[in-house]
């Protein structure tokens, strides 16, 4: 059954469904709009050179994880053309949406509300219609029939992207060292268009029209019209990004902070959402294929001296991203156990504990291993000493890895050891 948030004409207050817990809300805060993250110009002629450009690229990744590329050879007309087919499919006639609404993932095209909406606490205010689009004379009878226009209008714009994303792809690799064409082929074969759609809300400061993520993917091409929306988190606070004419925002999905071995990050990002206008993006998600394996590249792992994640294949991590939440639940209960068995040690050895019970559990088994370990919660713990002969205890240390904090990416990819 579908529950299309666009189709909730003239409601006065958030149905509670919607309505975040305390702590989630993104409440009356002003956040301020960004000046500060990049804007990349890609096109040639001021008498920049190409290493200058993949500089740029680079920092903008290693800082924010996020930058907006203008002058990208994606034509006007394309994007504008692109805006309108999806604004105008989601305010088509409830019964023509309702067709293609499922809350089955594996489905190829699909319109859903909110992200799981079947088995989640708490709606998100958002409505969205998906579906793979390369190559395009594969996927795009599966597309929808209505706007007619609408396969015609995507068929290019898909196109566009891919040739984007590959020359932004390209780029980041030359940046990062590594042979030409790194991430063409596996790495970036799937491309997922997604259409958001974010009707106006009654109450913006109750709810979200995505939460706080980080994408799973290779690399993301966000189109957004001049109506604010993105957020990104960068150390300790939100920061919107300012709408630009003509622009993409760029942001770095999980896979390339992995494949750079931790030089280049993905950032949180969330969506607020207004009570005055509908907010429609069209975000280009470039992905690898399900049976590809991803690693940190040879050379970075040289450079960097050991590996931060493991070798894993694409699917293993999106199965275990999709399950992360069941999984937090039960870290819990695991260290609120072992903080009962311990000596104390006060909060901070707490939130330690919380995040680290497994790891922790196992180090205790076994504690003369000394090294590295990761445990599936995204903490990174270092054994510098065993048991000595005498007794001693073991002793670790917290490392601070990739982004300077704990990483949440090694609970999609990490396991128990690298
Ligand atoms: C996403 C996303 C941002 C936006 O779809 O993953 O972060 O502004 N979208 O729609
Ligand atoms: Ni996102």
């Amino acid at each position: 059954m579908e529950n299309l948030v666009s189709k909730m004409i003239n409601v006065e207050s958030v149905q509670e469904s919607y309505v975040l817990p305390l702590g989630k809300r993104p409440g009356k805060l002003i956040v301020p709009l960004c000046k500060t993250i990049p804007v990349v110009n890609l096109g040639g002629g001021d008498g920049r050179d190409q290493t200058e450009i993949i500089q740029q690229i680079l920092k903008a990744s290693q800082e924010f994880g996020f930058f907006q590329v203008i002058n990208h050879g994606v034509s006007v007309k394309t994007s504008s053309d692109m805006l309108s087919v999806a604004k105008e499919f989601f305010e088509m006639p409830v019964e023509d949406i309702a067709t293609l609404y499922s809350d089955d993932s594996k489905q190829i095209c699909r319109v859903c509300t909110s992200i799981d909406y079947d088995k989640e606490e708490v709606h998100y205010w958002r409505d969205s219609l998906r579906h793979l689009c390369h190559p395009v004379e594969e996927y795009m009878h599966l597309w929808p029939q209505k706007p007619t226009i609408y396969r015609e209008v995507v068929a290019t714009y898909s196109v566009e992207m891919r040739k984007l994303g590959s020359r932004l792809l390209d780029l980041i690799g030359e940046g990062l060292g590594l042979e030409s064409g790194y991430f063409g082929d596996e790495l970036s074969s799937e491309e997922l268009l997604m259409i958001n759609n974010y009707p106006a809300c009654p109450d913006p400061s109750l709810t979200l029209g995505l939460p706080k993520h980080s994408d799973p993917n290779l690399i993301t091409l966000l189109l957004q019209e001049d109506v604010y929306g993105l957020q990104v988190f960068k150390d300790g606070q939100w920061i919107g990004i300012e709408p630009l004419p003509n622009a993409f925002v760029v942001n770095l999905g999980h896979q390339l902070q992995i494949i750079s071995n931790g030089m280049l990050r993905s950032a949180d990002h969330r969506v607020v959402t207004n009570s005055s206008v509908a907010r429609t993006t069209v975000a280009t998600f470039i992905h690898p294929s399900s049976e590809c394996i991803i690693e940190p590249a040879k050379p970075l792992v040289k450079a960097h001296g050991s590996p931060l994640y493991r070798a894993f294949q694409y699917k293993e991590f999106n199965s275990n991203y999709r399950a992360k939440i069941k999984d937090k639940r039960w870290r819990l209960e695991l260290g609120l156990l072992l903080l009962l068995g311990t000596d104390g040690g006060g909060i901070g050895r707490m939130v330690e504990l919380l995040d680290c019970s497994l790891l922790l559990l196992w180090s205790l088994a076994a504690p003369t291993r000394e090294g590295w370990y990761r445990d599936r919660s995204g903490a990174v713990m270092e054994v510098v000493a065993g048991y000595g002969d005498d007794g001693a205890a073991v002793s670790w240390r917290w490392r601070d890895i990739a982004v300077g904090k704990r990483n949440p990416l090694h609970s999609y990819c990490g396991g128990w050891f690298k």
